[in-house]
């Protein structure tokens, strides 16, 4: 929703009126699926496929208008390539999800990064969930917490929930590949490789063992999907790949650093735990671009043009490097094409030598681009993984109250900082 609740009930019957002028001053332009992106809207069903109706007032749009929501799957334009010569994009903190049923008590303090649901958010093309799994209750959680505990107050679910809903996503989609990089505070012995197995999700394992660790080029997509080692997994602790054949992320990856460093424009350093960008020991590189406080409505504005500039200095610090993996907060939140266009500028380089992926044709030579006109550009059927499904509504009203008590209790605390990533 295109609502705001900062300024209360003003502002509210301000964007009602807004809203009843629009429904009379438009009633003739577009409606009912029939607005490009970028077209004035009212409705949530007013805009065409892939598109939303939102806003963003942080760059100083005053009313609402179509916005993109979905990606386009670079494998459906040009396959066959190696793993990691595409880019995918991730949700940093997939399960921090703003209006999350309650499950482990009352209330819940922490910080939200993304609004929509797991499998909303793999339909709509994310291919990386940045998950943070914990011991509690006996079983493995998603929380968002501190110093290694999960307590009722930063629970979020079951992880088995989520990985649930990254096995009905694989089973129904059998040629596309899902990453999932744990942060891992999980001890209990073979915990991850149970809830895994109880998810039903070994049967996608890609095999660390077949890992290029010396930054070669990973397997093939058509390779990956042939063999079903559609499930990359990574972890953040080292002692889970010999333990349990979970592949240790900082031997395979290399990732910038992520929170405000990390959204200043024309600035890519590699974080601590990474090698350097450009060591091409690994394989792959995520682009961490998020900032160190997550904030629905300035989303909208950090997926414009700083996310264009980032990549341009990412892929430089990394010796032109393209990242592999864009990781995100409010993903489908931008002014426009957001972070969906950049992929597509991204692939589109990689892929083909062309300014964006829909100029990609296959079986033809670097650098040969079809001549992408408004009319052809837009994501329309090579999608195959299903429809933007309706159901995401933006709502920045509840976090904007949630936000103000973490402020509220936090404020005075440098505990703060412990939740950011
Ligand atoms: C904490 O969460 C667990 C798991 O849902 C629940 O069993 C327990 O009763 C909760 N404790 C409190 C004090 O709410
Ligand atoms: C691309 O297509 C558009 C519309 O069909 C046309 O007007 C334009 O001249 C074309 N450009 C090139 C370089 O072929």
């Amino acid at each position: 929703m295109w609502r705001r609740s900062a300024n209360g009930y003003l502002i509210l019957l301000l964007s009602h009126l807004a809203v009843h002028c629009l429904l009379i001053t438009y009633s003739t332009a577009c409606s009912n699926g029939n607005c490009q992106l970028l077209d004035s809207c009212a409705l949530a069903g007013d805009c065409g496929a892939a598109l939303y109706c939102g806003n963003c007032p942080e760059l100083g749009k005053t009313q609402p208008f179509c916005i993109r929501g979905q990606a386009i799957e670079p494998t459906s334009l040009i396959s066959g390539l190696p793993f990691n010569k595409y880019t995918w994009l991730v949700t940093h903190n997939a399960f921090s999800i703003v209006n999350a049923p309650l499950l482990s008590g009352p209330q819940r303090i922490t910080f939200y990064n993304q609004e929509d649901i797991v499998t909303n958010q793999l339909r709509n093309g994310v291919r990386g969930l940045m998950l943070d799994m914990y011991d509690f209750e006996n079983d493995i959680w998603l929380c968002h917490s501190f110093r290694g505990q999960c307590y009722n107050f930063t629970a979020f679910e079951p992880a088995i929930n989520t990985l649930k809903e990254v096995e009905s996503f694989l089973s129904a989609n059998p040629t596309e590949i899902v990453t999932i990089i744990i942060e891992d505070y999980v001890h209990s012995p073979k915990g991850l490789t149970r809830v895994f197995a109880d998810a039903g999700l070994d049967k996608y394992w890609f095999p660390v063992s077949k890992m290029p660790r010396k930054g070669d080029d990973w397997p093939t997509v058509n390779d990956m999907v042939k063999k079903n080692h559609r499930l990359l997994v990574f972890t953040s602790d080292s002692s889970k790949e010999a333990a349990e054949g979970i592949a240790y992320q900082w031997r395979y990856m290399v990732e910038n650093e992520p929170g405000d460093p990390g959204v200043v424009p024309g600035s890519c350093n590699s974080r601590k735990e990474s090698k350097p960008l450009n060591s091409r020991s690994a394989s792959l590189f995520l682009m961490n671009y998020f900032p160190t406080v997550a904030v629905q409505n300035g989303a909208c504005k950090e997926h414009s043009t700083n996310l264009v500039d980032t990549v341009g200095a990412c892929y430089k610090a990394a010796g032109n490097m393209m990242p592999n993996y864009v990781a995100v907060n409010f993903y489908m939140r931008s002014d426009g094409g957001g972070v969906f266009d950049v992929l597509d500028q991204m692939n589109g380089q990689t892929l083909c030598g062309c300014p964006m992926v829909t100029a990609c044709q296959a079986g033809v030579h670097f650098g040969v681009c079809r001549n992408v006109t408004a009319a052809n550009a837009a994501p329309t059927a090579t999608n195959t993984a299903g429809m933007f499904s309706g159901s995401v509504q933006l709502t920045g009203h509840a976090s904007a109250i949630h936000f103000s008590i973490i402020l509220y209790l936090f404020s005075l605390s440098s505990v703060m900082m412990l939740f950011l990533l």
